[in-house]
């Protein structure tokens, strides 16, 4: 590793590209990802993410750091790391009073060898909540409520960068706030108050909200857009907003309208990224090798936006290799990452390369 690290920065070096963000020259990508290289023979998009100064994350289960092939792409490509899971409330406290977080620190452990900042995921959310929490009554919902951020977000601070604080309080047609536990009984405060006490519990950490299909321009994304704009003019301690960007190829909104959203969301003086970003293509027309080009193409442009948005701080993908991703449960089998089942590059990886190189 440390090897081809260097390898590759003589390269950038000799072709001098290293001083002033250029990008090497790369081989021209293969059309097909079974004629494709390792995910171990390629560039690092970390580097090629340092040089554009973002991020470049991947959410991770804690039970594939056991699995070399896998870590050995991880550690490669990626320096910024979410748990995909583990640092959820269930599987946290799936017994009330008692704290788990061996899984979770496994990931940080593993993310602080690597030279890997963590994001926290997530504080509050409707789901992954633990089955004793949805019979209590308001004002004990209010007090495990609160021990929970607090509790969560001390045991992690000084080891995570930014904590997702509130995921998902947006109703899917964007007529307001989603109606979950904690509206029908805290209130519709309880979403300042979660930033309140996470900024209480860790002041370092960047405090995100964090929600889906609120990418572009649209209803949703207008009342994304109110929320946060509501708690910064309260002084709720809010630093930026994540876009998850789970979309199908066919289907994302538009470059302009995500570049317009992330603009106005920065224009509050807040950070954007984009946080759990897949591309879904089974949906497509064509052949495999033409839906993994149109794929390409998603990545890239939607990188691009982040690439090009200062307040943007990063990209993450929700996961990373086609053979460990939520969608093919949620949607259906599909091929929505940037390496393939067998840690092939796939044409979305040298997607997200040209965009990180701004080509
Ligand atoms: C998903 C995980 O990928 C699954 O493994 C888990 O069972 C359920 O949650 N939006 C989010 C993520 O904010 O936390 C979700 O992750 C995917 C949708």
């Amino acid at each position: 590793m440390r090897d081809t690290l260097l390898l590759v920065a003589a390269l950038m070096a000799s072709a001098g590209c290293g001083g002033d963000k250029k990008a090497p020259a790369v081989p021209t990508p293969p059309t097909t990802s079974t004629e494709a290289p390792s995910g171990m023979d390629v560039e690092p998009l970390r580097m090629a993410a340092q040089a554009a100064g973002k991020l470049i994350g991947t959410a991770v289960p804690s039970s594939l750091l056991r699995d070399g092939r896998y870590t050995g792409v991880l550690s490669r490509h990626f320096n910024y790391l979410t748990a995909e899971y583990e640092m959820k409330w269930d599987p946290i406290e799936r017994t009330r009073g008692v704290n788990d977080f061996a899984a979770g620190d496994a990931i940080v452990a593993y993310g602080q060898a690597n030279g890997m900042q963590i994001k926290g995921h997530a504080l509050v959310w409707h789901n992954a909540v633990p089955g004793w929490v949805g019979g209590l009554p308001a004002a004990e919902l209010r007090t495990v409520f609160e021990s929970h951020i607090r509790s969560v977000a001390e045991h992690y601070r000084g080891r995570v960068r930014a904590w997702d604080v509130v995921n998902e309080a947006v109703a899917d047609d964007g007529s307001g706030l989603r109606d979950t536990v904690f509206r029908q009984k805290l209130g519709d405060q309880y979403i300042a108050d979660a930033f309140r006490i996470a900024r209480q519990a860790d002041p370092q950490a960047l405090l995100f909200y964090n929600d889906y299909n609120g990418e572009g321009l649209s209803q949703k994304s207008n009342r994304i857009f109110d929320l946060v704009q509501s708690l910064r003019a309260q002084g709720v301690p809010i630093d930026g907003v994540g876009l998850q960007m789970h979309v199908t190829a066919g289907g994302r909104p538009s470059d302009a309208s995500i570049a317009a959203n992330m603009s106005r969301l920065a224009s509050l003086g807040l950070l954007v990224n984009i946080s759990e970003m897949d591309v879904r293509i089974r949906d497509l027309p064509g052949d495999l090798t033409t839906r993994l080009e149109t794929q390409k193409a998603v990545y890239r442009s939607i990188v691009g936006l982040c690439v090009a948005e200062p307040r943007c701080d990063g990209i993450t993908f929700w996961g990373f290799t086609d053979a460990h991703s939520w969608i093919d449960a949620q949607y259906g089998a599909d091929d929505p990452l940037l390496f393939d089942e067998q840690y092939r590059v796939k044409p979305a990886y040298y997607g997200v390369l040209d965009a990180l190189w701004r080509r």
